[in-house]
């Protein structure tokens, strides 16, 4: 399975299935693609807040593909023609024939559209599995307790951490996320897109791996992939 990050929030999963997660490119200034360089099977989408759901509704469109959210979010984005896939938090869908778990995120959400600034249910996280390998995506969150549940009821391989803080947890609450979840890789997200959330990758895979007996931290530039 490779795991490659498209920036920010943003990561393709793919083996014989491609799924992207958070597809924010056009307005981040560290994506490596565009929207319509994207070839995928589902498109899933962690919260409304624009810097998550993205480009979501575009590739859907491309790729003719499923977009999978939050019930709420998913009634919104359903009124734009596209296949929306609606789910909750504690609940599997296979979506192309992949398993996705959604998880609790400790965040807010919201969808701007035609309507203006409308409420779009819970933010969440995912838990994908392909081919017997688990990835969970955080989503926009901090740490809570409930972290060691998602790592003992799933066990992912994987881990997608935000770092940045300001809007999400910083390195501090990341370390102590790794360690309640125990992944066998961490790959830290959500960092550096923007001047408040800046953080240094480097000082979370110091403090995450010396605290955390197993675990690798792995850095990623835009556009760079790990392989499990
Ligand atoms: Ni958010
Ligand atoms: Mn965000």
């Amino acid at each position: 399975m490779k795991i490659r990050w498209l920036g920010h929030a943003c990561f393709l999963v793919e083996n014989k299935r491609k799924i992207i997660i958070d597809p924010f490119l056009t307005g981040n200034p560290l994506a490596p693609v565009k929207p319509s360089d994207v070839g995928v099977d589902a498109v899933l989408v962690t919260h409304g807040h624009g810097d998550h759901l993205g480009d979501a509704v575009e590739i859907a469109r491309n790729n003719d593909c499923p977009v999978v959210a939050i019930h709420e979010l998913s009634r919104i984005l359903g009124e734009q023609g596209i296949e929306a896939v609606g789910m909750n938090i504690g609940g599997t869908a296979t979506v192309s024939d992949v398993a996705v778990t959604m998880v609790k995120a400790f965040h807010s959400a919201d969808y701007e559209g035609e309507r203006g600034i409308i409420s779009a249910g819970d933010p969440a996280g995912f838990v994908v599995e392909m081919d017997g390998k688990r990835v969970y995506h955080c989503g926009d969150t901090d740490v809570f307790l409930d972290m060691e549940l998602i790592g003992e009821l799933y066990s992912p391989n994987v881990m997608l951490v935000p770092i940045g803080g300001w809007y999400t947890m910083g390195v501090k609450e990341a370390v102590k996320a790794v360690e309640l979840v125990k992944p066998e890789i961490a790959i830290p997200m959500h960092y550096n897109t923007f001047p408040v959330i800046e953080a240094d990758p480097e000082e979370f895979k110091k403090e995450a791996e010396n605290r955390v007996e197993g675990v690798r931290v792995v850095i990623l530039k835009p556009g760079e992939h790990v392989e499990i």
